[in-house]
């Protein structure tokens, strides 16, 4: 259990707070794993009380909690949360932010600890941590601690992103910055250095030797939903590659830290994406392919064209799918392919990475071009948490028939309850000061380094590639197939 502290949230009034903070402390404390003692002070810049920020609070944890809101729990939750209105450039409200943190401290004995939640906009981020340090509020007591959690985008580019750094690194040291990456979060993401590292069988596999590639894909049937004027500077390669799928492929990829500790973790992790084989502009061309979704239909009904949503330029060239061939350039994944691909308005929602083995030789069940399936180990992020195995098997009969079957292991069965939302635990995690599951500085802005040259390549002549246009409820651009089919390989069906 968290030491007592009080958590401030940046942003109070947005959909952050109201769709996942507030639910995932609701549910933590409902779990029984909060201190008693934990208070939440929300601060934003609308008028409101006390009392009817609790009640909006109230409303939208009926929408977005995880369990059924219990009306006890919450009754007694709801006094430990308060409002504090203020301007984020407003010296004035930090100071008074000050005095009641001091006041909750006496009162609720939260002993000086704060967790500063930056739910806002990175526009806002240097306002707050400038006047968080001329307030003194990133001072600690002997004894207490003071955090930033940095949701993002941190960053546009690596110049952006290192110009945030350098802002939150004035006023908190690295180790007391938590930058969310909420698949981090994931309870399957968690499991995949379990699945590696506590395990015997799998680890003498995993290396080049054995693994024919890798395919990571997350796949949404939403569209921009109305973050239009967002989605139209970042683009599915910011928005989904910098950050979720390069830390899945770390995790995939890296190699066994020396121990758990947050920096051995992030250590392996950074040295993945500093292998990654930066790509030249002719390279980016060939390997990486963007697209847009057009309109089409999904599950039935139809939807428009990316271009056609609010807020978006009707000639915009951002991209909504993006497909890319990775290689990690290091001893245990030389030559081996990581495929990833990402997009909107694709037909299901499905985020997994699945590792395919190598064929048996061919000498016995796949002599003379008899073809048998690779193994392939999936490990599904979301939804159905879990992992499978396909094998090949011999169909009961005199003949020998080979067909393939999966070994199957899901979590909602094997544990008999619903894993806890990402940012229950990664909220957990920040008031416990374990840093593992959020990027350090190093990831963010090597990941950053790599995602330009592909950005650049797309946005600098001489000759951008195309922009590839795709139905909504497909699985994305021909051309995105056409980049497998060139190694005589396939995307999974989902
Ligand atoms: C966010 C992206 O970080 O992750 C969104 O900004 C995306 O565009 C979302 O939809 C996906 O997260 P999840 O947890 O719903 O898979």
């Amino acid at each position: 259990m968290p030491q007592p502290c009080t958590v401030v949230i940046f942003g109070a009034t947005g959909d952050l707070t109201h769709r996942k903070l507030i639910p995932a402390l609701y549910n933590i404390a409902a779990d029984g794993d909060l201190p008693s003692a934990l208070t939440v002070v929300g601060f934003a810049r609308r008028d409101k009380t006390d009392d009817q920020f609790r009640e909006e609070l109230g409303d939208a944890l009926k929408k977005f909690s995880r369990q059924t809101v219990r009306e006890e729990v919450w009754e007694n939750f709801t006094q430990s949360i308060f409002y504090h209105r203020s301007e984020f450039g407003d010296a004035e409200g930090y100071t008074k932010l000050a005095e009641r943190l001091e006041k909750i401290d006496a009162e609720r004995g939260t002993r000086g600890n704060r967790l500063f939640y930056l739910a806002v906009a990175p526009d806002q981020f240097e306002d707050i941590c400038l006047h968080l340090k001329k307030s003194g509020l990133n001072k600690t007591r002997e004894g207490s601690w003071a955090r930033i959690v940095v949701e993002k985008p941190f960053g546009t580019d690596l110049p952006s992103a290192r110009k945030l750094n350098a802002t939150v690194s004035g006023t908190f040291a690295e180790k007391d910055t938590y930058r969310i990456d909420h698949f981090l979060g994931k309870e399957t993401a968690q499991n995949i250095m379990v699945l590696r590292f506590a395990n015997a069988i799998f680890e003498p596999l995993w290396n080049h030797r054995y693994i024919d590639h890798v395919q990571i894909t997350a796949s949404e049937p939403l569209g921009v939903e109305g973050r239009g004027p967002y989605y139209e500077g970042a683009g599915a390669l910011r928005d989904m590659v910098q950050n979720h799928l390069l830390q899945l492929l770390c995790l995939v990829a890296m190699e066994p830290p020396t121990d758990l500790t947050a920096d051995s973790v992030r250590d392996e992790k950074v040295k993945v994406i500093r292998s990654l084989r930066n790509m030249t502009g002719a390279e980016v061309a060939e390997n990486v392919v963007r697209g847009q979704y057009a309109a089409g239909a999904i599950g039935g009904k139809d939807v428009q064209a990316y271009r056609q949503e609010e807020r978006v330029n009707p000639g915009s060239m951002t991209e909504t799918f993006v497909a890319l061939r990775l290689l990690v350039d290091n001893w245990r994944w030389a030559g081996v392919p990581f495929y990833v691909r990402v997009g909107k308005r694709l037909p299901k929602s499905s985020t997994e990475i699945a590792v395919q083995f190598m064929s048996a030789p061919s000498v016995l069940f796949n002599k003379g071009g008899a073809v048998l399936d690779q193994n392939v180990l999936v490990i599904r992020i979301q939804p159905d948490e879990g992992i499978s195995l396909k094998m090949e098997a011999k169909m009961p009969g005199a003949a020998i028939r080979i067909e393939p079957v999966k070994m199957d292991f899901h979590y909602g069965t094997s544990f008999g309850k619903a894993s806890p939302e990402a940012y229950e635990r990664l909220l957990l995690d920040a008031m416990s000061g374990d840093a593992t599951l959020f990027a350090r500085r190093d990831e963010v802005e090597t990941a950053w380094k790599f995602i330009d040259a592909i950005e650049d390549a797309w946005h600098k002549p001489p000759a951008p590639p195309p922009l590839c246009p795709y139905p909504s409820g497909s699985w994305g651009p021909k051309e995105a197939d056409e980049l497998l089919q060139r190694d005589g390989r396939a995307w999974r069906r989902l």
